[in-house]
């Protein structure tokens, strides 16, 4: 059988009213990533002919996205929502001559995989069916349309919740909304769709009775697993939605010989990146854009960005490692430690209650408790860059621009103003005063006070 062009429609123009929110339903996110893209992605893997999204003329973020991120999408728009079939239409230009599979797609589905696809597309192919339907077995579903089978295991029609009798209700071979249609077929079903439903709606689900009226063969298969066809309409759905892709990405690192401690403590985000023998302890969160290396270890509490963590470096517990971080290797960061576009040196060591921003840290660096750069003075932001070897002592106040050369030894306590020179001890500290026996005559005078008050 010779592989047949593979077109997608992405239905995405739906106000998703249900989710309560400012943002377009589809922009909604897990794990850090768009729904939308996720469909988008999975488009693209399918190495389809053509890709087509269908938005609402309003959905201008949206466009923008796609234009900047996805350029080999094709977007059309759906003025009125008027339903999933109108949404369907709508993608008439895009959709007139083809031949081959079209394969429509919501983009409020995010868990769907390549393999569920391709057998979508497949199947419909190998039955010479005109559509293939993706079901899914949701017994007792509140909102997913029901299939009506014949007695020659073809689908019927597609009955919408709202428009159900009792007895449809209680099939619980649902429709997942994903659809394989014959590229040379679908227009003109489309064509013949009327709103006479409920919800006065052009129903894309109606497409089964045309098909089959005419003649056509109409066939289905199953998702293996229920929550992959999830669709997405309030935020209770993107909450479940989130625990399974949570839990897709836990288990994809553990394969990949990473140990999660406690796996279901642990956030990732779609592009996480963790090397062999990474070792993440419970309640790691794992922001957008981050890399690990191997050997690694990653303590309890702590919250990452944007980072890049080299071999054998320790961190946390609650270290914050923000944006444009990187640590080479066998680095320590560690408690209430926290860093912005910066880069600590091999073997450098940030242990606790510091903040680091925009500073290039050498190799060999000790960075004492509670060092302080301070990068911004409320207009502009500075750089601090410490050569190998030096160390800061505890309580260091950095005042950016500045630079301390290579094994220089800066005192605790001491606030550097002025670039320090290679070797240098450098301090600032106002000198102590001592007086003999004052301890006691000070707690005199304050137990007299404590007499007179009472
Ligand atoms: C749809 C199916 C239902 C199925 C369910 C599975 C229909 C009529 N119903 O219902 O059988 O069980 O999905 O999740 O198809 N959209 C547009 N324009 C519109 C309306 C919708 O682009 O005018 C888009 C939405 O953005 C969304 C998708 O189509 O991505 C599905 O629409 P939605 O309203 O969520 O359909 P459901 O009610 O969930
Ligand atoms: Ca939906």
């Amino acid at each position: 059988m010779s592989q047949e062009d593979l077109h997608i429609v992405i239905l995405a123009a739906g106000k998703g009213t249900r989710m309560r929110s400012k943002i377009p339903k589809v922009l909604h996110k897990l794990a850090g990533l768009s729904l939308l893209e996720y469909t988008l992605n999975l488009s693209h893997q399918s190495k389809a002919t053509s890709v087509t999204v269908v938005l609402s003329p309003d959905q201008m973020e949206i466009e923008s996205l796609i234009k900047t991120t996805y350029p080999f999408v094709q977007i059309a728009f759906q003025k009125n929502q008027r339903g999933t079939g109108d949404a369907v239409l709508a993608a008439k230009n895009q959709l007139d001559d083809l031949s081959g599979t079209v394969l429509i797609l919501f983009a409020d589905t995010p868990l769907l995989r390549l393999e569920t696809l391709q057998r979508l597309s497949t199947h419909r192919q190998k039955t010479s069916a005109a559509i293939t339907v993706l079901a899914v077995d949701a017994p007792n579903h509140p909102g997913y349309g029901r299939l009506i089978i014949d007695e020659k295991s073809q689908v019927q029609r597609i009955v919408e919740m709202k428009d159900a009798t009792d007895t449809e209700r209680a099939v619980p071979l649902c429709n997942s909304g994903l659809m394989a249609c014959d590229a040379s077929l679908l227009l003109s079903f489309l064509a013949s769709l009327t709103p006479e439903n409920q919800a006065r709606e052009y129903y894309l689900t109606d497409i089964v009775q045309v098909a089959r009226s005419q003649g056509n063969k109409v066939s289905y298969i199953q998702a293996e697993d229920p929550s992959e066809v999830m669709g997405i309409n309030t935020r209770l759905d993107l909450a479940k939605a989130e625990e399974v892709m949570q839990n897709r990405l836990r288990k994809a690192s553990m394969l990949k010989g990473v140990t999660l401690l406690d796996p279901s403590s642990v956030y990732f985000s779609y592009d996480t990146k963790l090397s062999e023998d990474v070792v993440v302890h419970p309640h790691v969160y794992f922001g957008i854009g981050v890399r690990v290396d191997s050997d690694v270890t990653l303590h309890s509490f702590s919250h990452l960005e944007g980072a890049y963590i080299k071999s054998g470096a320790s961190v946390g517990p609650f270290a914050r490692l923000r944006p444009d971080t990187v640590l080479e290797e066998k680095t320590r960061v560690g408690n209430f430690v926290e860093l912005k576009k910066t880069r600590l040196g091999k073997g450098s060591k940030a242990n606790h209650l510091s903040y680091l921003g925009d500073a290039e840290i050498g190799e060999g660096c000790n960075i004492g408790a509670g060092t302080i750069t301070c990068n911004y003075n409320g207009y502009q932001k500075y750089q601090t860059i410490l050569e190998k070897g030096a160390f800061v002592g505890s309580n260091t106040t950095l005042i950016a621009p500045i630079t301390v050369k290579e094994g220089a030894y800066i005192g605790a306590g001491t606030v550097v103003t002025k670039n320090v020179t290679s070797n240098a001890l450098a301090l600032s500290r106002s000198p102590q005063v001592e007086r003999e026996g004052g301890a006691n005559s000070l707690r005199r005078r304050f137990t007299q006070t404590q007499k007179k008050t009472s």
